[in-house]
């Protein structure tokens, strides 16, 4: 009766501790995992499916490129290259991304988070103004802000979830490195989520959400969307 006891008070503790742990990426239970680039591959999987390994070459696990920054993304001043499972399939299941973003001087990387991953960033080139918003626990109707003016070299993290930003408060292009600890980190950019969304939320209930009139809610979406 006893060792019953034992075993299911562990299982139960078991199953409480672990839980948690399968909304990050798993650890991967092989030495590599390349991935199989098929898009027609209908089973789906926390990752991609795995080429056989007898056939992973070097070049699975190679990226090059990333000494020349990425496309600009139209109308905003930043660009971003991701070096990401997609492009180096050997990072499947590894929960790990890296991305090169270079921001225009007087730009900023606008109100985002990533749901399922830190985000380590280090500045090589510029100067840059971070930082992220941390709920109040005791009334979450206020946030902290922690941030920081980065110089090169300097190294900042926001921590998985938390909305944030970085504006280049410089005058010349600043470049950056972006570390994810997650293969798919996701990407919510809040004023965009929020005003661009297709069907779009009604005029009214933007109204009542953010507190403003139609005519207010419709400049947003025209900048927004
Ligand atoms: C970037 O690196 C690639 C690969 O090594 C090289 O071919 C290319 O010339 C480099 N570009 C610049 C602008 O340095
Ligand atoms: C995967 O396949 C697509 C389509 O054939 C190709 O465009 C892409 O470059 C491939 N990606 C890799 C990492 O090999
Ligand atoms: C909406 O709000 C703005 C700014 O407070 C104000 O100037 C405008 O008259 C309002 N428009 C309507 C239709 O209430």
């Amino acid at each position: 009766m006893r060792m019953w006891w034992f075993i299911t008070t562990l299982a139960i503790s078991a199953f409480i501790c672990n839980s948690p742990v399968y909304a990050y990426d798993n650890n991967p239970l092989q030495d590599i995992c390349v991935a199989l680039n098929d898009s027609q591959a209908s089973v789906f999987v926390n990752g991609k499916i795995c080429k056989d390994p007898k056939l992973a070459t070097a070049n699975d696990f190679y990226f090059s490129g990333l000494n020349v920054s990425g496309n600009e993304v139209p109308g905003l001043g930043f660009s971003l290259k991701t070096v990401d499972v997609n492009n180096m399939p050997g990072l499947n299941t590894l929960g790990i991304t890296l991305v090169r973003a270079d921001l225009e001087p007087q730009r900023i990387g606008p109100f985002h988070m990533h749901p399922r991953a830190t985000e380590m960033i280090t500045i090589l080139e510029g100067t840059a103004y971070a930082g992220f918003l941390v709920p109040d626990p005791a009334n979450f109707f206020k946030s902290h802000l922690f941030s920081k003016i980065l110089n090169p070299g300097d190294v900042f993290v926001f921590p998985q979830g938390l909305i944030h930003f970085l504006y280049n408060m410089g005058y010349k292009k600043a470049t950056f490195l972006f570390y994810f600890n997650s293969q798919n980190p996701g990407f919510v950019i809040i004023p965009y989520s929020i005003f661009a969304s297709n069907p779009p939320i009604s005029d009214d209930i933007l109204a009542k959400g953010f507190q403003l009139n139609k005519t207010e809610i419709a400049e947003l979406r025209k900048k927004f969307s």
